[in-house]
């Protein structure tokens, strides 16, 4: 007799992820680019890398308490203070297993089955996910033409069982930095109809042109948790290491969860971080890589504008582009996707269809350039360039 496994209800709401589908089809195929996956490729900073051959002689591989080291709760109050003069206090930090963990973390310590969450559309493919896992219902809100979150479109649907708003800047996969008009409406809607906004800041650093990243927690400090994380910012995605910031009330009873999901996020990681984070060579590393991204987003825009029938709009965070497909190039309900599929099939470049992303903007697709170089780009777009021209 063989078992009949029955997976739980909530499974049947998630579809898997076409990211990592496309990841599988590259993988082990000769000459693919890839401009899919979201994770820079720079080596993560020296210093930290030694911090943590240090630490393996030493006593830090015991569980830490819940919510994580103190020394690296020190190092990010620190930050907030020294970057955004925000002050977090005793209890108001807790440190999870990457920002993913605590955005799951933080949807189910708030979200009765039934409640409703709003969530940009396009947005990172998580957010409608999880609050879906947790029983409550998604209201996903298509972003403006230059794909800021409209605090008028957002005020259409706020109701009585709005519990969540999830924001995103810089944003994934537009590469859009909110702007203050933006924080300071949604801060608006929140304070006015107790809702709690999960902002995710997780490439706060990576802003371009000298533009400022503005922390959703300077205009609703009393609704906001700010989630954040490591994997982007020294490079160390497979660490595992993320944030989450508010008041001691807010945190609560995300920490409630947290002790019972995780126990404590990797131990190594958060003492080697707790000690590198803050330095000299800490800045200089992320001024290096904000750099890196800027001249490869140029690289992007020069080149993608040559592409007939693609406009790319403005990239001023993150390393994410989202071209559009002019309509007289691909006539077809899904040209995202048509595209994508063509340019992986013919050019071995890949890329992410905008359906991954929400039902709005089927005309885009998504690159990343967080893992290739310059010449990687140039040699990608002329690849799409030969293959658009052929057709
Ligand atoms: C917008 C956004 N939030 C969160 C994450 C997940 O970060 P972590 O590696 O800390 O789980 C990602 C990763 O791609 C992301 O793009």
């Amino acid at each position: 007799m063989t078992f009949n496994v029955v997976q739980a209800n909530m499974l049947d709401k998630i579809r898997p992820s076409g990211i990592r589908k496309m990841f599988q089809r590259a993988s082990g195929l000769e000459g693919v680019i890839s401009l899919g996956i979201g994770a820079p490729d720079l080596q993560p900073p020296q210093e930290l890398l030694d911090t943590v051959k240090n630490l393996l002689d030493k006593r830090s591989h015991a569980y830490t308490l819940n919510n994580g080291v103190p020394e690296l709760h020190i190092k990010i109050k620190e930050q907030y203070k020294r970057e955004y003069n925000l002050d977090f206090s005793d209890n108001s930090v807790i440190i999870g297993a990457g920002a993913t963990q605590l955005m799951y973390g933080a949807i189910f310590a708030y979200n009765n089955p039934g409640d409703e969450v709003i969530v940009p559309d396009p947005g990172f493919v998580y957010y409608p996910t999880i609050p879906l896992m947790a029983g409550a219902n998604i209201h996903p809100i298509p972003l403006d033409d230059e794909f800021q979150f409209s605090p008028d479109l957002i005020n259409e649907k706020v109701n009585k069982k709005t519990k969540m708003l999830i924001i995103n800047t810089p944003g994934n996969p537009t590469g859009t930095v909110l702007n203050e008009k933006s924080i300071k409406g949604i801060a608006e809607i929140a304070i006015d109809n107790d809702i709690v906004i999960l902002s995710d800041e997780v490439y706060e650093f990576m802003t371009f042109d000298g533009k400022k990243h503005i922390p959703m927690a300077k205009y609703a400090p009393e609704n906001t948790i700010t989630l954040n994380s490591f994997s982007k910012t020294y490079c160390v995605p497979g660490w595992r290491l993320g944030y989450a910031t508010g008041t001691n009330e807010i945190m609560e009873p995300l920490a409630k969860i947290h002790a019972f999901m995780v126990a404590n996020a990797p131990s190594l990681s958060q003492h080697a971080i707790g000690k590198f984070m803050g330095s000299d060579a800490d800045q200089q590393f992320r001024d290096n890589l904000r750099d890196t991204m800027q001249n490869r987003r140029d690289v992007v825009v020069k080149e993608f504008s040559k592409i007939p029938g693609v406009t790319i709009p403005e990239i001023s965070g993150s390393f994410y582009a989202f071209p559009k497909i002019n309509s007289e190039y691909y006539q077809s309900d899904n040209p995202g996707y048509e595209f994508a599929e063509d340019i992986f099939e013919n050019a071995k470049v890949v890329t992410v269809a905008a359906s991954e992303f929400g039902d709005t903007r089927h005309d885009h697709f998504r690159i990343s350039f967080g893992s290739a170089d310059t010449d990687t780009i140039t040699e990608a777009t002329e690849r799409i360039i030969s293959f658009v021209e052929s057709k």
